[in-house]
């Protein structure tokens, strides 16, 4: 075990990673022009183990998608820390906004350090993926050539290129008063209509980090951003929150349901921090454009099932309608889980501006992972 811990660390240097860009370690890598005519990524494979390996093709499929998710997660809390976060040897790069990071402290003395964790596990999580791949001898993600959209020119940024776009975000808000409900599962009443927390939010394109400097004022406008950002961190971790489990259903060796099953509860951290968060977040009018953050403990929301800090779920209905009431994560629902994280992604706007390519290669790791059936061992 220790050997294998120390052959990861070696394929894994994250600073060699942040200067040069992924390169994984002597293997197949799946990139931009394998999936340029359209083909699924093993389409032409047997079905059987991917070579050399010993991971069956639905394994390798579902640790992919995970790895590219990882990938874009990365990208944009990278975006985030070299804002709003600490800036250390753990995650360089950037050199701070301090009147940004000063109005995301406003709901939290600590932001800075939470986006910097945040961070650094989502570097942690796409590089163990991807060199785990490697070490079984299956094929890794490679999103750098996808790295060609401009990010923020703010005063702190490294000005760097990126996968993902902060800057046109529509943020669907009802995980609020999914994970507050008693009544309703999305998985048991699939046509439910969870309520927005923050109506604006689910309509209009808003940044979440100062664009330029000019984004630095009025005062209303920046909390305005460091709110949205606020509501952005938890509305991305609840996806991760359901997607480990979702996939985690099809998974069939005992060791990739281990990684699966370890690093999904640490989305849910995430996701119970950045609730805990978004709930200060302080209401007021962006008096540049009119989104409103709304006082989440007055009607329509707040009384006993929706007050701010209420961040541990309520329970609900689980399987069967029948059986009580139980404390869990939803929804879990396996069935297209990574096709819908991809459209929950694509319409959050955090892809904007990316290429068909990007969109083509996404969607074939999605439908692989999709495919991907527990087997006997
Ligand atoms: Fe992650």
């Amino acid at each position: 075990m220790k050997n294998l811990l120390k052959n990861f660390s070696k394929l894994v240097n994250r600073r060699s990673f942040l200067k040069k860009g992924f390169a994984a370690a002597g293997t197949t890598t799946v990139g931009a022009g394998l999936l340029a005519n359209g083909l699924s990524v093993f389409a032409k494979d047997d079905g059987g183990e991917e070579k050399r390996g010993g991971l069956n093709k639905g394994d390798a499929a579902i640790l992919r998608f995970l790895a590219a998710a990882e990938i874009l997660e990365t990208d944009f809390w990278v975006q985030y820390n070299e804002l709003g976060g600490i800036q250390d040897d753990e995650v360089p790069g950037g050199s701070g906004s301090a009147a940004y990071t000063a109005a995301l402290k406003v709901l939290d003395g600590d932001m800075d350090q939470y986006i910097h964790d945040n961070t650094e596990d989502e570097f942690t999580h796409q590089n163990f993926l991807n060199a785990y791949l490697a070490s079984k001898g299956a094929a890794t993600v490679n999103l750098e050539p996808f790295r060609t959209l401009p990010g923020s020119t703010a005063t702190g940024s490294s000005l760097k290129l990126r996968l993902t776009n902060l800057m046109q975000l529509t943020l669907d808000t009802s995980w609020w008063t999914r994970y507050r409900s008693r009544a309703n599962n999305p998985d048991l009443d699939p046509s439910f209509v969870f309520p927005q927390a923050v109506p604006g939010l689910n309509s209009g394109k808003f940044t979440a980090i100062p664009r330029t400097d000019a984004d630095l004022a009025p005062a209303d406008h920046l909390q305005a951003i460091a709110n949205t950002a606020a509501f952005h961190f938890p509305t991305i971790e609840q996806g991760g929150n359901s997607l480990y489990p979702s996939v985690a259903q099809r998974v069939t060796n005992p060791e990739v349901l281990r990684i699966v099953l370890s690093i999904g509860p640490t989305e849910t951290m995430h996701f119970q921090t950045w609730q805990d968060k978004a709930g200060n977040a302080p209401p007021l009018t962006d008096s540049t454009n009119g989104l409103v953050f709304p006082n989440l403990n007055a009607s329509p929301l707040g009384g006993e099932d929706f007050q701010t800090n209420l961040i541990m779920p309520e329970p609900c209905p689980f399987i069967d309608p029948k059986l009580p009431v139980c404390s869990i994560i939803r929804p879990t629902e396996t069935k297209g889980i990574a096709t819908g994280v991809v459209n929950f992604l694509t319409s959050m706007g955090l892809f904007i501006g990316q290429s068909q390519a990007f969109f083509q290669l996404l969607g074939s790791l999605a439908a692989d992972a999709d495919n991907a059936k527990r087997e006997q061992e």
